[in-house]
C-alpha cells in the first residue's frame, strides 16, 4: 500500500498498482475522465507536487507534446500508483459544470501500457 495525497482533500492508502485516476475517483474526488482513459481528453490532468514517476507511456507523452503540456502536467490515466504520492487534479467536474466524469475507467491501463523513462522519449 502507498500513501496518496489529493491536495485540498485528504491523505489515503491505495492498493500498489492501482490506475492513478481510479484511485482519485475512489478517494472520492470527482476528476475528470471524459474519454474513458484512453489518453485522449486530458480531462484526468494532475500536478504532482510528490512521487512523481520518472516514465511514461507512448500514449501521454504524444498527447501531452500535442497540447504542448510536457513537463507541466500529468495524465492520472496513464499513471499506476506505485509510490507515495501527492497530487493535484486540474479538472473536476464540479468546476467544468459536466453531468458526470465520463465514461468508467477500466482496472489496466489503456492502450495496454509499455513505459519508458521520460528522456529517452523526449529523445526519440
Ligand atoms: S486522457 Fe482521457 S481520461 Fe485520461
Amino acid at each position: 500500500m502507498y500513501e496518496l495525497t489529493i491536495e485540498g482533500t485528504g491523505t489515503f492508502e491505495v492498493e500498489e498498482g492501482t490506475r492513478l485516476v481510479r484511485a482519485i475517483e475512489e478517494c472520492g474526488v470527482d476528476i475528470g475522465h471524459r474519454c474513458g482513459g484512453h489518453s485522449q481528453c486530458t480531462t484526468c490532468r494532475v500536478t504532482f507536487e510528490e512521487g512523481e514517476p520518472g516514465v511514461m507511456t507512448e500514449a501521454e507523452h504524444e498527447k501531452l507534446t500535442d497540447i504542448g503540456q510536457r513537463g507541466e502536467m500529468r495524465l492520472a490515466c496513464q499513471v499506476v500508483v506505485d509510490r507515495d504520492m501527492t497530487v493535484t487534479p486540474l479538472m473536476r467536474v464540479e468546476d467544468q459544470g459536466w453531468d458526470d466524469a465520463g465514461p468508467e475507467t477500466a482496472v489496466m491501463v489503456e492502450p495496454e501500457a509499455e513505459w519508458f523513462p521520460i528522456e529517452t522519449l523526449d529523445d526519440a
